[in-house]
């Protein structure tokens, strides 16, 4: 580590227990600098403060462009309001029957009392199949998309701006293809959202194969990515909180804000970036225009001065102070529909066995950033036969 770092985000004992890390620096450091993330941002009023003055605080944080993430207003305006209605009530009302077919076909699959490894045997399959259902692509792309999203978490732990771009590449290639199909077959061309997307207008300007494809991989992010890690996250903590599966099984109008909350304790997503368009003060940390913000999700939603414990888990906390999906401009379009696979998915998961325990032999694997949750964790999943 150089000396003017702060921490090392990479350092082995911040990816062995990364929430716990990032817990430390928020007491140690709350504003603190590295090579490879630069100005990370661990404290609630901080990261609130940063996401709600989006004129002092751009979103053009990485020199690719990614519609609508990267983008500030006026043109995130206009782009953001060409992809919200895709997650409006009426399409997830559409949406829901497969939806909660997906689940059940996957809860029904788990083996019964036996010890599953659930980020393969669960996570991973519902990302795969909700994203690939939502959109109206083929199974064909299950395996490409899977590879697909490791190589890209890879790419990112590197910092290798070269194999980052590589990887986007390699995606962008996949997508062009869809297109082209959709393309050949017009009119005889599948009523779905990628279709619809095709078909989008900007300004009064048909979007560009470039601004569909960072649509798409965006939304792709968003599902195979953070939508994997949270099913991971949620079915650990409920195998390893029985009382609160008991009680969730009793009453399921609960598992809205247990979602949530579960999701506050432990992030599905880290980070995200800002830069400051002038020179500015964050806590105790001067920043210079152009530098960049990493605002650590997995730590603001901890924060003792909002939160008490961290890890109590309450069902009557206050939602607005919940970062889970953002807040202000770019706080998370996708959230409609994560709540409603989310919820699905804990409905069936419950509905579907009797009782779910950690293994005792094999601790969960934390995820390697960027990813969060587990890169492996074992149930035993006990059934009623
Ligand atoms: C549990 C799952 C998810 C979590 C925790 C999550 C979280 C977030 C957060 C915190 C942001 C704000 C980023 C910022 O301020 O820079 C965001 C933005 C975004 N999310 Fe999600 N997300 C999830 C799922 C999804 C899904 C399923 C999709 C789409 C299919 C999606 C699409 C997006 C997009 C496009 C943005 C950028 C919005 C903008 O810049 O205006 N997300 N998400």
């Amino acid at each position: 580590m150089t000396p003017y770092q702060d921490w090392d985000p990479r350092a082995p004992e911040v990816l062995a227990d990364p929430i716990a890390a990032y817990d430390r620096m928020r007491e140690r450091c709350p504003v603190a600098h590295s090579d490879y993330l630069h100005h990370s941002v661990f404290r609630h009023a901080d990261v609130m403060r940063i996401l709600q003055d989006h004129t002092t605080f751009s979103s053009q944080a990485s020199r690719f462009v990614s519609v609508p993430n990267s983008m500030d207003p006026p043109e995130h305006t206009a782009y953001r309001a060409a992809i919200e209605p895709y997650f409006n009530a009426t399409r997830m009302a559409e949406f829901e029957p497969t939806c909660r077919q997906i689940c059940a076909e996957l809860v029904a699959a788990l083996q019964h009392n036996a010890s599953t490894e659930i980020m393969f045997g669960l996570a991973h399959p519902f990302a795969l199949r909700m994203q690939c259902a939502f959109l109206g692509w083929p199974k064909t792309l299950y395996e490409p998309l899977l590879q697909w999203i490791n190589k890209k978490n890879v790419a990112t732990l590197s910092g290798d701006a070269h194999a980052i771009a590589a990887v986007a590449t390699e995606f962008d290639q996949t997508i062009r293809d869809l297109l082209k199909v959709r393309r050949q077959a017009g009119d005889q061309a599948p009523d779905d959202a990628t279709t619809r997307l095709m078909h989008e207008t900007v300004n009064g300007k048909p979007l560009t194969e470039e601004e569909i494809v960072s649509i798409l991989r965006n939304w792709t992010v968003g599902e195979l990515g953070t939508m994997a890690s949270s099913v991971g996250i949620i079915a650990y903590y409920l195998a390893a909180h029985p009382a609160l599966q008991d009680q969730l099984r009793h009453d399921p109008s609960l598992v809205r804000a247990a979602n949530d909350e579960i999701l506050r304790i432990h992030a599905p997503l880290i980070a995200n970036r800002r830069t400051p368009t002038c020179p500015v003060r964050v806590g105790a940390a001067q920043i210079q225009a152009g530098e960049r913000l990493t605002l650590i999700w997995a730590s603001a939603n901890r924060d003792e001065a909002v939160f008490g414990d961290p890890d109590e888990f309450r069902l009557d906390r206050d939602p607005a102070l919940n970062l889970l999906y953002g807040v202000g401009i770019h706080a998370c379009p996708g959230a409609p529909l994560a709540r409603l696979e989310l919820e699905a998915m804990i409905q069936a998961l419950l509905a579907g066995t009797r009782h779910l325990e950690p293994s005792d032999e094999h601790p969960p694997m934390p995820a390697i950033y960027p990813a969060s949750g587990y890169r492996q964790a074992i149930l035993m999943i006990r059934h009623d036969d």
